[in-house]
């Protein structure tokens, strides 16, 4: 039998072939088979998703085309990627990382952060991706709340992290990618460490309920929450990337999120390579024209983006996409707002192929509502429940409402991928399962005569901007640390290419006038001290920001005047 026969053994076949009888009959327990060493007491997803792969038949087979902005490639196979982990494992072992310490990944999408990743896995320790476009805020933020031990970044980015380390007392060491010299005293260069490492590297086993990664997300109120998931998710990974994705032994993939999100770490990490897929990694912003390049080039059979990017490709016009060959591609789906039915429409008819939207969020740690090969799409619609998954639209008393209302959107609790705490604060995970049974999404939604899912939007005051999750509180927090501003209230308002955009209304301290160059300033501030994703597009100055008599701010007031809706009960308004 050949290695891929074995690495596909039943009861888990190519594709998702019949939904309805799939869906009747799964049980997540017969996925675990499909592992190599996995019991009740000893696993670890590093061991399947790399090791297991360079041991056997896939060693010599690509797991990583990457490639930059400035057309730099390298190439991975299952065996490299093995061997690099074990030395950077074997580098962290001596700096005394432990099973559960917290190592943070601070690193544009170059390889160093996968195979940072890999190694964080097979010491037992807690991965937390970070994007490069975090500000030193944000950064603060994440590495505090969860005491994170070691950082990798780059020398660049690591001129952010310079001005809040004091206020990071449990940061031991700071492993700097090319960076040969001018090292200060917690500074470890990540090549000549490596370099001189050994390779063999004996994995940690673990138990399947300790922690994997942790990725910081924005609810309403507070600091970001640190949502984190344990090597059990693999089950999930493993079996959504198969049949969602609908992943085969040939294919060469593209999921286009960077790890700092959760499709880039659960879809562009783990999934594939559980399931031994070569893919692509290509490390610079958006371009259209790079992008279909990179299609070309690689031959990309399987693409995973997302809305905003697929608006930008329509509005990049239909003439590029002449001039590259994508007859490759088979499949793309799409993630992380709600993607219009026009934009599927289109897909037909410039890649001649449907685009399969599917949901899920960074807690529930894999999809969990998709469109799947075997079914018709909607246009519009998020598709129908992952096997395993039991969605369904509830009131807040967790009764299912009629076909066709819309309610919240619920999930059965239980599921493999599912969260497994918010770092250090019970109490916000305990407000996922109010509602006896479920875990809340947060989401509202509606279900068809056919059992299709169709999004309707947020039922709190979380903005989705181009994918991003933002939450308002954090960026008013980092608006009234601008010298200028007194008091701030943000909302998100529609926007036809990135779902939504960031609006601020900003209340000026005495003796600053409204002006242009005084937004500009304030978009820069928050920028470069929160985040590139979560500036004010808009701002407005106000006299006023509308508050409840216990003084929080009515976002829903502001957002009801912007729009033009009525405002509603108004009874707890302050002034
Ligand atoms: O509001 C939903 C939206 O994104 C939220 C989750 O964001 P995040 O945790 O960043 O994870 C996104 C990617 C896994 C959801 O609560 N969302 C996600 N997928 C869709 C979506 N909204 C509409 N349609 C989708 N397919």
């Amino acid at each position: 039998m050949e290695y891929k026969d074995i690495m596909h053994k039943t009861p888990v076949k190519h594709g998702l072939i019949n939904y309805e009888s799939t869906y009747k009959n799964f049980n997540w327990k017969d996925i675990n088979r499909c592992f190599d060493h996995f019991s009740d007491n000893e696993v670890n997803i590093a061991h399947e998703a790399i090791d297991r792969h360079a041991n056997n038949g896939y060693k010599n087979k690509i797991a990583l085309h990457w490639e930059d902005e400035d057309n730099v490639k390298k190439q991975y196979t299952f065996s490299d990627i093995k061997r690099q982990s074990d030395k950077l494992a074997n580098v962290l072992r001596n700096l005394g990382v432990e099973k559960g310490d917290r190592i943070f990944l601070f690193l544009p999408r170059v390889t160093e952060l996968y195979i940072s990743i890999i190694a964080i896995a097979k010491v037992g320790a807690i991965a937390g991706p970070m994007f490069s476009a975090f500000g030193p805020e944000a950064v603060k933020d994440r590495l505090h709340d969860s005491e994170a031990k070691v950082l990798i970044t780059t020398p660049d980015l690591n001129q952010r992290v310079h001005e809040i380390k004091e206020e990071l007392p449990a940061l031991k060491h700071i492993l700097l990618v090319n960076a040969e010299h001018n090292l200060k005293q917690d500074e470890i260069s990540y090549e000549s460490e490596t370099n001189k490492a050994s390779e063999s590297f004996k994995i940690r086993w673990v138990d399947p309920e300790d922690d994997l990664f942790i990725l910081y997300t924005s609810g309403t109120t507070g600091k970001p929450k640190g949502v984190t998931h344990v090597h059990n998710d693999m089950i999930s990974h493993y079996i959504t990337t198969k049949w969602a994705l609908d992943l085969r032994e040939d294919d060469v993939y593209w999921c286009t999120a960077d790890p700092g999100w959760v499709t880039g770490t659960v879809y562009g990490i783990w999934g594939p390579w559980l399931n031994g897929i070569s893919q692509v990694v290509y490390n610079g912003r958006y371009d259209a024209e790079k992008w279909y390049s990179i299609i070309e080039k690689y031959k990309v059979t399987v693409w995973y983006t997302a809305p905003t990017a697929l608006r930008m490709l329509m509005k990049a016009g239909d003439e590029i996409i002449k001039k590259y060959d994508l007859s490759s591609l088979r499949y793309i789906c799409s993630v992380g707002e709600p993607l219009n039915p026009e934009v599927i429409r289109w897909g037909l008819k410039v890649y001649n192929l449907p685009i399969h939207d599917n949901w899920w969020q960074t807690e529930t740690g894999s999809i969990m509502i998709a469109n799947y090969p075997s079914l018709p799409i909607k246009p519009g619609s998020m598709g129908k429940p992952f096997p395993g998954i039991c969605a369904k639209i509830i009131n807040t008393k967790g009764k299912e409402v009629a076909t066709g209302k819309q309610g919240l959107l619920g999930l059965k609790r239980g599921w493999p991928s599912m969260l497994r705490k918010v770092w250090a604060n019970k109490k916000k995970y305990n407000e996922y399962f109010k509602i006896s049974g479920w875990y809340t999404t947060g989401d509202t939604a509606y279900v068809d005569d056919d059992g299709y899912f169709w999004f309707v939007g947020r039922a709190d005051d979380v903005i989705n901007t181009a994918g991003h999750r933002v939450g308002p509180f954090e960026v008013e927090s980092a608006l009234v640390e601008h010298k200028a501003i007194a008091e701030a209230g943000v909302i998100g308002i529609p926007d036809k290419e990135r779902s939504e955009i960031i609006k601020a209304f900003v209340v000026l301290n005495k003796g600053y006038k409204p002006s242009p160059k005084l937004k500009k300033d304030i978009q820069g501030f928050i920028k470069k001290r929160l985040s590139a994703h979560a500036y004010p597009r808009k701002i407005e100055f106000t006299k006023d920001v509308p508050k409840t008599r216990s003084g929080k701010i009515m976002r829903r007031l502001l957002k009801a005047r912007e729009l033009g809706l009525p405002t509603g009960d108004l009874s707890t308004l302050e002034n």
